[in-house]
């Protein structure tokens, strides 16, 4: 598979700015992730990129989220393993998470958000200002980016991360594509 076709398609199919930014965030945190646990970035990354490719198209629906998802990824090329992360990172179809693909997606995709909404609420809302130990206590504070799961964040323990250092890597990535989120 080629990124640039791959980017292609998420935009040809998502209209959402905001959310080819999330997918854009999820593949840095991807990317990042396997090159420090010696998986494959590029399997890893192109994952996080697709993961919600169909997000417009089921339009809320989350019986079909994610199973429109890995069948347009596996026609743009993806694998197996990269198709059932993708179809897995909904919890609504309760297919168990197998593999540390399947694992990294789930945790990931919530971590943009909470990193998002730390740049957000800065009078610069850019991220380059972001200090790890901000993004830590704000995962404490409940009511803070609701939406962002904290449960499914730490569910980094199960690729063998410490939430710290976990937080410590999605910042880091993301803050290495600030420019493309605009952030
Ligand atoms: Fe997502």
């Amino acid at each position: 598979m080629i990124r640039k076709e791959a980017l292609e398609s998420v935009k040809a199919n998502v209209e959402n700015a905001n959310l080819v930014k999330h997918m854009l965030a999820t593949e840095a945190i991807m990317r990042s992730l396997a090159r420090r646990l010696g998986e494959d970035e590029e399997e890893w990354g192109l994952t996080g990129l697709l993961h919600d490719i169909d997000v417009e198209l089921t339009a809320g629906d989350m019986s079909t989220h994610s199973k429109l998802g890995a069948d347009l990824a596996r026609e743009l090329g993806a694998s197996e393993a990269m198709a059932h992360a993708i179809l897995c990172h909904n919890e609504a179809h309760g297919f168990p998470m197998e593999t540390k693909l399947d694992k990294a997606l789930f945790c990931v995709d919530p971590l943009t958000g909470l990193i998002t909404a730390a740049a957000l609420v800065r009078p610069d809302k850019k991220l380059a200002g972001v200090e790890a130990n901000s993004v830590k206590k704000r995962f404490k504070e409940k009511g803070f980016a609701a939406g962002a799961n904290r449960e499914h964040i730490a569910k980094c323990s199960e690729i063998g991360l410490e939430l710290d250092e976990f937080i410590e890597l999605g910042l880091e990535a993301m803050k290495g594509i600030a420019p493309q989120l605009g952030l």
